[in-house]
């Protein structure tokens, strides 16, 4: 059973439609993030689920029970939810203890019952030792520690979370999503999570919802929004691919400069003669010799190459038609630009986009 719901959601501000018709079922338990540039709506869309935003349209719903439309809203405050802002917003004239504390003694739980709570989540954010420390003698990682604790002890029904680790530098980010991760295993509480670093969405998540102008654009799990995006948006946003556009002739579907038997291409029976399909540059793979396999074998020459490290960037001039391919290749794989070759690609790796 779905746990939250937002049906037709939408929000003007004057003009802008900062968030279109947002339909999302999130299961109970489950990590969904709102993936998406800056502006596309993701903020607006937790604050209406945190209930300091009323919607324009559309309805947000917990367990079949109407929170926000737009006939009104529950305060936030009585909906049981607990939100984490990307500046930490913890109390810097309490410690670490009171701040975790506070959400506690609100609800007039026992002192006992308390205590046996701090102990428990501070061992569990490893800030048992840290206890009797005010914000000011912590170091950023710390702070958003806290303010995880505090969010989490409190046992909401739902946790928010808006880009909560975008004021860290990049290996505490990257230690921190897993930390978030790992919390959720631990806990199971339906998360709504913020960003718009893909990278940290992919690992914290059990799906995530691409946002783009107010709209999701597919949701899916990170496996499946990588490997099968749908649409040109997604496809572009999550990973780096190269679009080729093809039309359907007969039995056969031609490309810029190749061709592919239609049975052998996933989505090319669907109506209308022309299709775009996604093909990943790490899918491509770049040889001097022609290609054998079973595999579609396009002539042409390396055009440009950039050195990256963990792989090169190569940009493949196709023969025919002269289109452009991204091609990544393994650091080993060495190839002047200029050099005649041949590139091979995989129909089953050519994703149709709609
Ligand atoms: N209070 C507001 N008044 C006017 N426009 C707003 C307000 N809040 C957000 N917007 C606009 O709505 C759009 C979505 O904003 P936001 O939800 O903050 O995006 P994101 O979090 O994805 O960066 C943007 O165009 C933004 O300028
Ligand atoms: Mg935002």
């Amino acid at each position: 059973m779905p746990v939250l719901t937002l049906n037709g959601l939408g929000r003007a501000f004057g003009k802008v439609n900062a968030v279109d018709g947002v339909d999302l079922r999130i299961a109970d338990g489950e990590f969904v993030s709102l993936l998406g540039p800056s502006g596309c709506g993701k903020t607006t869309t937790l604050r209406m689920i945190a209930g300091f935003i009323d919607p324009t349209s559309g309805t947000i719903e917990v367990d079949g029970k109407v929170l926000s439309s737009t006939k009104g809203s529950l305060p936030p405050e009585k909906r049981g939810m607990s939100m984490i802002f990307q500046s930490y917003a913890i109390w810097p004239n309490m410690t670490v203890g009171q701040n975790v504390a506070f959400g506690l003694t609100l609800r007039k739980l026992p002192a006992d019952e308390i205590k046996r709570r701090i102990d428990n989540i501070l061992g569990v954010v490893k800030m048992t030792h840290l206890i009797d420390r005010y914000p000011a003698e912590l170091s950023g990682g710390q702070q958003q520690r806290v303010a995880l604790a505090r969010a989490i002890v409190v046992q909401p029904s739902v946790l928010l979370l808006d880009e909560p680790l975008s004021n860290l530098d990049a290996n505490l980010r990257e230690e921190m999503r897993f930390e978030i991760r790992r919390l959720h295993d631990e806990f199971k509480i339906t998360t709504v999570y913020v960003t718009h670093d893909q990278a940290e969405a992919m690992a914290t998540s059990d799906r995530i919802a691409v946002m783009n102008l107010g709209k999701i654009e597919q949701v899916d799990d990170p496996h499946t929004l990588y490997t099968r995006p749908r649409k040109r948006f997604v496809a572009g946003f999550i990973g780096r691919t190269n679009f080729v556009s093809g039309k359907r002739d007969g039995g056969t579907v031609r490309f810029d400069g190749f061709s592919v038997d239609a049975d052998r291409l996933d989505g090319a029976a669907r109506s209308g003669p022309e299709l775009l399909y996604s093909v990943r540059p790490q899918n491509l793979r770049l040889s001097l010799g022609a290609p054998e396999g079973g595999v579609i074998a396009v002539a042409g020459e390396v055009a440009e190459r950039t050195f990256l490290g963990e792989h090169w960037d190569y940009v493949f001039a196709v023969k025919e038609g002269g289109a452009r391919l991204r091609v990544s290749a393994p650091a080993h794989d060495v190839h002047a630009a200029g050099t005649k070759a041949w590139l091979a690609i995989d129909p089953a790796l050519m994703v149709p986009i709609d």
